[in-house]
């Protein structure tokens, strides 16, 4: 279970080194915060420096450029990183060289005023004006400061190659941006119109991806089940189709769907294909009708209810998340209690559960925050206890089952088991004492034993 108000969140995300062709005797550093989609665009950030003769490392000692990749999501996201910069004013004491740039969600949405944060930042990038990083950079170095921060209608960064160096899964963005404008959110505003990659051009990448020995891949966006390329006739149901039949020794997960967009012919093809793994994480906000309409979500409980009744029955063995947010404005007690109804009869396998929090130019930036931080606490912490509960019942259940794990490496705790996850999408340790299996394998485990959060198993031949 994910018990933290976080995503992948603010855990920092950073690459071994790497050396370019070119190498222009610049070592580049990159932290990443926020969403899955941030964790791709520093990939593709990184592709671009590599092109221009930057090397990345993952060491910050090692080099005089620092750039974070932010996030903005709620308040909480962006006081991590105002310490995070606090944190590297004494760094740059040591290096005077140092160069402080912000990308991302929160560039996006401070733009100028991000410039000479304690003393130290003279880069603010934006997410669609990731091209202009190196020639920022430069600039940067002669003592200008820069800001490039426009929203784009078009950019996809189709033609750029991520630079991946984690693992054998793969982020593949499909599309950028949303069109939603759910009355809380600050993604529309900071990641622009939603618009998606060719359909061409995501096929020949994960064959790409296939032939260099990648064995997973997720479809990346803020609304993935909203793609559509109108020139090659491709939704995102035709999409997957399309990929799973392209790349069949591949496991192919996708992130993040709404709910509104959770067609029949979606589920269908994943019914459909074997390796597409058996996970959806389908954020439903709140139980209650009121408060979805208040939030501008295009659906009532009663369809959510359906859309998993018609998942389970096309797919009896999915495991399912979701979001979950506590304490929008105007949600009193039985709104609560109907968000704790839902999560009583979805029974999802995990979830990440945030407090409400208001972000300026949204729609509900302008309603009072009227529930009380002591209640939003107390709400807050119900599902939490529930969600956990559900967890472990649920995690219980799977004692016995059987399930194909792709290999990852060491556990954190013991060198001798292993940790993988399987295509639900869960953790499972298993003991690999004689070091048979290699990251990247795909092995059979027997589950034995379970917590909320982790499964155990024996491998099976
Ligand atoms: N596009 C994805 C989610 C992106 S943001 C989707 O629609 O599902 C990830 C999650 O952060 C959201 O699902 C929501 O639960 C949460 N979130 C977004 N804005 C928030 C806010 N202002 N306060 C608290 N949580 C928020
Ligand atoms: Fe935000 Fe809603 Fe768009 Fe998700 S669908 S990114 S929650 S506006
Ligand atoms: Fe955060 Fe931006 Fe992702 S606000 S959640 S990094 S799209």
């Amino acid at each position: 279970m994910i018990k933290d108000i976080t995503y992948i969140n603010q855990e920092i995300v950073s690459k071994s080194d790497i050396n370019t062709e070119f190498y222009n005797g610049n070592d580049v550093y990159i932290e990443t915060y926020g969403c899955q989609m941030n964790v791709n665009d520093s990939e593709i950030v990184s592709g671009i420096l590599v092109q221009h003769g930057y090397r990345i490392v993952d060491d910050i000692s090692k080099s005089n450029i620092v750039l974070l990749n932010t996030c903005s999501v709620r308040d909480n996201a962006e006081a991590k990183i105002m310490h995070r910069l606090a944190h590297l004013k004494a760094y740059r004491k040591q290096n005077k060289k140092l160069i402080v740039g912000i990308l991302g969600c929160m560039a996006e949405r401070l733009k100028g005023k991000l410039i000479g944060k304690q003393d130290l930042v003279s880069i603010v990038i934006g997410p669609d004006e990731y091209r202009k990083v190196p020639e920022l950079i430069e600039q940067a170095q002669n003592g200008e400061s820069g800001i490039a921060v426009k929203l784009s209608k078009v950019e996809t960064y189709s033609d750029i190659i991520p630079l991946r160096t984690e693992g054998f899964s793969a982020w593949v963005s499909i599309m950028r941006g949303c069109d939603k404008f759910c009355t809380y959110c600050i993604v529309p505003f900071t990641r622009g119109n939603e618009r998606s990659k060719p359909f061409p051009i995501i096929i020949n990448e994960v064959i790409d991806l296939q032939k260099q020995g990648i064995k997973e891949v997720t479809l990346l966006g803020q609304n993935v089940n909203s793609y559509v390329d109108l020139v090659n006739k491709a939704d995102f149901a035709k999409l997957l189709d399309e990929v799973a039949k392209a790349v069949p020794e591949m496991r192919i997960r996708y992130t993040t769907s709404h709910p509104y967009d959770m067609t029949d012919e979606l589920i269908e093809v994943m019914a459909n294909h074997q390796n597409i793994c058996k996970y959806i994480h389908l954020p439903v906000q709140s139980g209650s009708e009121r408060i979805l309409k208040l939030m501008n979500r295009h659906y009532t409980p009663e369809y959510y209810l359906e859309r998993i009744e018609k998942i389970r029955f096309m797919m009896p063995y999915i495991s399912l998340s979701t979001d979950i947010i506590s304490g929008f404005p105007t949600e009193n007690e039985e709104d609560h209690q109907q968000t704790l109804y839902l999560m009583e009869q979805v029974r999802f396998d995990g979830a990440y559960m945030f407090n409400y929090s208001p972000r300026e130019k949204t729609k509900a930036y302008k309603w009072t925050d009227d529930v009380s931080d002591e209640t939003k606490k107390r709400r807050l912490n119900e599902i939490i206890d529930l969600q956990n509960k559900i967890s472990k019942e649920n995690n219980k259940n799977e004692i016995g089952r059987i399930h194909e794990v792709l290999v990852e490496g060491a556990s954190k705790k013991n060198k001798f088991q292993w940790q993988g996850r399987s295509d639900t999408n869960k953790v499972v340790i298993f003991d690999n004492a004689n070091l048979k299996y290699q990251a990247g394998n795909i092995v059979k485990c027997k589950i034995k034993d379970s917590t909320s959060a982790t499964l155990f198993g024996d491998v099976i031949d």
